[in-house]
């Protein structure tokens, strides 16, 4: 039998939020609003879709690399293509840079309560990572970040917000993290969210603004501009980090139906300005929604909410009471917070009905109810 090192043995396969198909098969539900993997519920930008036909039209090429992509991302960010590198979604930037920078003896650092991508990365580079606990309001403890890295340490990886618990750091931290971590470790920064960041939180740091050499951003165009399916995302760095990248990068990806559809998203603004604001509203909308209901969440600036139910089974109580009544969120086992549950932010109506069932699945079950107030009370 082929031997399999005992890091790989050791991982769980990554479970996805669950679709509407799985969910109506399991519990016989056919109205059903899923709310568990942040993506936009507008659908994808319109303009992203008229140009995916396009780039199928030269199927029978080989793609270009992410050039034109980069070219245009480059100019956008008047950082020259060269700082660029597009791959397929964020999450394969992300692996190309534990594939480029570790040797053997390096270590990783990230925060406890993080991207559930990340962890199965990490697990599957055979690198040590150490996880910092969270801070009580969920947020990133940026000192004990800090205070953690070692000589070994080579990769830092810092989503900002934070997915699942949608929480982030301040300018004035960003600044400290990036002023303490020795210019030789690579600080991987996870804008993921940005987009809607941007909007939802005032002052909320842009690291590619003055980004020092050894920064790594990270984005995609997964989440606001609605091509979750196309893979496709990007990393921002210094010359000498993408160099690098790119000698590892597979050398046709990313898929160029992909590439064009993240071109024309990019140029979508009416799609993104529509987005943003619907987020904003209605990420408010839930947050209040939950608060009339004596339920707190962390801050979020993203497009998503967490709920702390207190304990696992209390989230799995939860999870299955909005199930039944029709809603698809997210457990969170897998990102290490299994007393937890996450929450997309959809349309108008879909949040409705979520906190429609929510407080029906509160109002059946008492100690449910009071797990989740106790749990939430000092948010
Ligand atoms: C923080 C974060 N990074 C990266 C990703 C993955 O994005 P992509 O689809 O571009 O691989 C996600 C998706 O959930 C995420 O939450």
């Amino acid at each position: 039998m082929v031997k399999i090192p005992s890091h790989i043995q050791a991982l769980s396969p990554y479970k996805p939020g669950r679709s509407a198909a799985d969910i109506r098969a399991e519990f016989g539900v056919e109205d059903l609003v899923k709310l568990a993997s942040n993506e936009n519920p507008l659908g994808p930008s319109p303009e992203a879709l008229k140009h995916l036909v396009d780039g199928a039209r030269g199927m029978h090429l080989y793609p270009d690399g992410g050039a034109a992509l980069r070219r245009l991302l480059g100019d956008a960010f008047g950082v020259g293509m060269e700082r660029v590198i597009c791959a397929s979604g964020s999450e394969a930037v992300l692996l190309l840079a534990l594939r480029t920078f570790l040797a053997a003896g390096d270590t990783l650092l990230a925060s406890e309560g993080t991207f559930v991508g990340w962890q199965v990365l990490a697990s599957a580079s055979g690198h040590r990572c150490t996880y910092v606990p969270l801070r009580k309001d969920y947020s990133f403890d940026v000192d004990a970040i800090i205070a953690a890295v070692e000589p070994t340490t080579r990769i830092i990886y810092l989503p900002n917000p934070n997915n699942p618990t949608g929480t982030w750091f301040s300018q004035e931290e960003y600044e400290k993290i990036v002023s303490s971590v020795p210019a030789d470790v690579l600080l991987i920064l996870d804008e993921a969210y940005f987009e809607y960041a941007e909007a939802a939180a005032a002052g909320f740091p842009n690291s590619l603004v003055d980004q020092p050499a050894n920064v790594l951003t990270l984005r995609t165009f997964s989440k606001i501009y609605g091509i979750a399916a196309a893979r496709i995302g990007y990393g921002i760095g210094s010359r000498e980090v993408i160099e690098a990248m790119l000698k590892v990068k597979l050398p046709f990806e990313p898929a160029m139906m992909s590439q064009n559809a993240g071109i024309a998203a990019l140029r979508d603004t009416n799609f993104l300005g529509e987005s943003v604001r619907l987020n904003t509203r209605e990420l408010g909308a839930v947050t209040e929604g939950l608060a009339r209901l004596s339920v707190k969440v962390p801050k979020s600036a993203a497009n998503f909410v967490m709920i702390d139910c207190g304990s696992r089974d209390m989230a799995q109580a939860l999870w299955h009471g909005l199930v039944r009544r029709g809603v698809i969120t997210r457990p969170l086992d897998g990102f290490g917070l299994p007393h937890a549950v996450r929450v997309s932010i959809g349309l108008e109506s879909e949040n409705a009905r979520f906190l429609a069932a929510f407080e029906a699945s509160l109002a059946e079950d008492e100690a449910l109810a009071r797990s989740i107030r106790e749990a939430t009370a000092s948010l």
